[in-house]
């Protein structure tokens, strides 16, 4: 079926100005179909999003293929290949059963209270200490949630700025080659960011923290202890792209619409979850034939998921955000995530940052998922 909207489709809208109306229709006119060019199923109605993420058939990998192939026989596709968020096999409850809990006990102060102290890390090291020019910001929006959370496990990076910073840039190296748009250069250096995480990981001796307790836990229920060091580095790349995106939709919302100035920043925050999602889809692939929507689905097809869609349907107060996904493996990260957000945007505003100034100029870095401003 031809577009309506031209210049527009359900992969070029995550990076366009303004996708929703698109996504509207989307939602009420077509909530499932096959995009014959792009050659995926579309999930764009909530109940159809919904459906697809709760379907048993629907695996976050293609079965053939657990690891993305430029990744495959690299350090960093046998990282991939232990990551929660990638499997859907049993091996992997355990550990996402200690997870989670983990996770979910971290308080939104606390988040921002860590969040707080390793700015001042960044100020005190080569990192940076004004954030006005918008490379800086970008650097701040990728490295401060991503060091908050190594610092929220224990592990050292608050002592000394340098450390910090490195760690950062080798978890954004790492999540960028995870993208099907990494160019082979890219896909290189993620694989040497992995390589150098495994090797920091491994000298670290966590203070006696959540990283420490995790560990514990762990072995006494016998999970692989590179399982668990794979899923600690998964949470830092978690940490990295979408909260940077949630953080930087945020400065824009702000720095265009100035009535949200008079809101609490977490209010903003979560209304730009829902309104300017950070993550504006997902994918499923299918481990067997299937009627899935009304529609017969076969073996190995994809389904591309628009949370954005789903989202700008509507949603009741209080409901959790769409751009966390839904089902099983919907993000135990959502709380804390939007609490890192908050108090990025927070330390930049502190030191000087102008939503204003920085809406005037930016662009939407290139990516077939998330929608994360690159402030020039
Ligand atoms: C704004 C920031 C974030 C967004 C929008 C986001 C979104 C998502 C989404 C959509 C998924 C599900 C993917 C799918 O079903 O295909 C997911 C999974 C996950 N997220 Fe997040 N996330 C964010 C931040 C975080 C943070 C800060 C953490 C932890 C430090 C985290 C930890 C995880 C984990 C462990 C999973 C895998 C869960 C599973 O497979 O069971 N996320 N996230």
């Amino acid at each position: 079926m031809p577009h309506t909207n031209t210049g527009i489709d359900p992969l070029s809208a995550v990076t366009h100005p303004d996708p929703y109306p698109y996504y509207r229709e989307l939602a009420t006119s077509r909530p499932f179909f096959r995009d014959e060019r792009l050659g995926l199923w579309v999930a764009a109605g909530q109940r159809e999003v919904a459906a697809v993420l709760a379907h048993p058939d629907c695996r976050v990998r293609p079965p053939a293929q657990p690891v993305p192939p430029a990744l495959a026989g690299t350090a960093a596709g046998d990282l991939f290949g232990r990551l929660i968020r990638m499997n859907d096999g049993a091996a992997h409850v355990p550990l996402k059963a200690l997870l989670i809990p983990m996770l979910a006990d971290i308080a939104p102060a606390t988040a921002a209270q860590h969040v707080a102290a390793m700015a001042k890390v960044f100020d005190a090291g080569a990192a940076s200490r004004a954030a006005l020019c918008g490379e800086c910001v970008n650097r701040w929006l990728f490295a401060l949630p991503v060091v908050t959370v190594a610092d929220l496990l224990g592990l050292p990076v608050a002592g000394d700025g340098g450390r910090a910073a490195q760690v950062a840039q080798y978890v954004a190296a790492f999540a960028a080659a995870q993208s099907p748009l990494a160019s082979a250069q890219a896909v290189d250096a993620g694989a040497q960011a992995a390589q150098w995480l495994g090797a920091w990981l491994a000298d670290a001796a966590p203070a006696d923290d959540r990283l420490s307790a995790l560990r514990q836990a762990a072995r006494a229920a016998g999970i692989d202890a590179r399982a668990v060091a794979a899923n600690i580095i998964g949470l830092l790349v978690q940490a990295c792209e979408a909260t940077a995106a949630l953080a930087g939709n945020t400065l824009l919302r702000l720095g265009r619409d100035t009535p949200q100035s008079g809101l609490p920043l977490d209010a903003v925050v979560a209304r730009v979850a829902r309104e300017d999602p950070p993550v504006q889809n997902t994918r499923r692939f299918l481990a067997a034939d299937a009627q899935l929507c009304g529609h017969a689905v076969k073996a190995g097809d994809a389904v591309l998921v628009l949370l954005a869609a789903a989202s700008c349907s509507g949603a009741a107060a209080g409901e959790r955000p769409w751009t966390f996904g839904h089902g099983r493996h919907a993000c135990p990260g959502d709380r804390l995530a939007q609490a890192l957000a908050a108090a990025t945007v927070a330390a930049l505003r502190a030191r000087g940052a102008d939503p204003a100034a920085l809406a005037q100029a930016f662009r939407y870095r290139p990516s077939l998922n998330a929608r994360i401003p690159h402030f020039l």
